[in-house]
């Protein structure tokens, strides 16, 4: 764990992952700050098939990936797990509304500490399949592949994981192609990359998390075949976001 991470950060700072400093702005302002947000989701959550009853997830936030899973499956039943209880109140009240309660557990925990402690059994038994979106890249690496193992030790014969998230660029010249896809998203959403920027916090290390911790997509599906998923793929990419993951036998 970061040293000095464990304390509340003051509130105009925010944990690693919450990115605007008003939970309320999240579910407008990351549709303006990432392209294809919707479709991205959109993408994960057909990823996983209608047999795969019991799913978990990673980093739920205000729930946008968690409402469109529920209502794909209707026999999915999701236990969320995410370490900002401001992020997960959001979740909470938006599934309650749509009348997905009974479907939904939500976790306030550092899945960093899951990831790193094999004793801790507090999410019950094995899942069908995993789900994250724009959460893991908070981790160090080496973070990184324990979360991956730890996940597919977690899943049943036949099970998936699921993950979407921002990739380090492989080149210098790469990063500015990424980066001229953002800012051309932005103006076409009808702001400068900047004047979308102003309602997005800063954040500090806190539990496992930390600002931005980038790999590139190669690495990240040589962590998943090293952690033991035998067919691994990249089902979605957009210059410098992808949704990646894999089944295990
Ligand atoms: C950018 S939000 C994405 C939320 C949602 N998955 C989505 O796609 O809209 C990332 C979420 O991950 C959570 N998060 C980041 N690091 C975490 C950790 N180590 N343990 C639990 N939650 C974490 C943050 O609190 C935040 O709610």
């Amino acid at each position: 764990m970061n040293s000095e991470s464990t304390s509340s950060p003051a509130r105009n700072e925010i944990f690693p992952g919450e990115v605007f400093v008003n939970t309320a702005d999240f579910d407008t302002g990351i549709r303006r700050l990432l392209p294809k947000y919707d479709e991205m989701l959109d993408v994960l959550a057909g990823c996983i098939a209608s047999n795969h009853h019991r799913i978990l997830e990673l980093g739920c936030g205000t729930g946008e990936l968690t409402l469109k899973v529920l209502e794909c499956y209707p026999s999915a039943e999701i236990v969320s797990v995410d370490y900002s209880p401001r992020m997960l109140d959001f979740a909470r009240a938006k599934i309650e509304s749509a009348g997905y309660a009974s479907r939904w557990t939500g976790i306030e925990l550092d899945f960093g500490e899951w990831a790193n402690n094999p004793n801790f059994s507090g999410l019950g038994d094995k899942f069908n399949a995993g789900i994250s979106s724009l959460a893991i890249h908070h981790l160090e690496d080496e973070m990184k592949l324990k979360l991956f193992q730890r996940i597919r030790e977690s899943l049943t014969a036949g099970g998936c994981f699921w993950n979407a998230d921002p990739l380090l660029a492989e080149s210098a010249a790469i990063k500015d192609i990424y980066q001229a896809a953002r800012e051309d998203w932005a103006l076409s959403q009808g702001e400068t990359l900047a004047q979308v920027r102003a309602s997005v916090g800063t954040s500090v290390a806190y539990g496992y998390s930390n600002p931005d911790r980038l790999a590139t997509l190669a690495a990240q599906l040589e962590m998943l075949a090293s952690s033991g998923f035998e067919t691994v793929a990249v089902p979605w990419k957009y210059y410098g976001m992808a949704v990646f993951g894999g089944f295990v036998n």
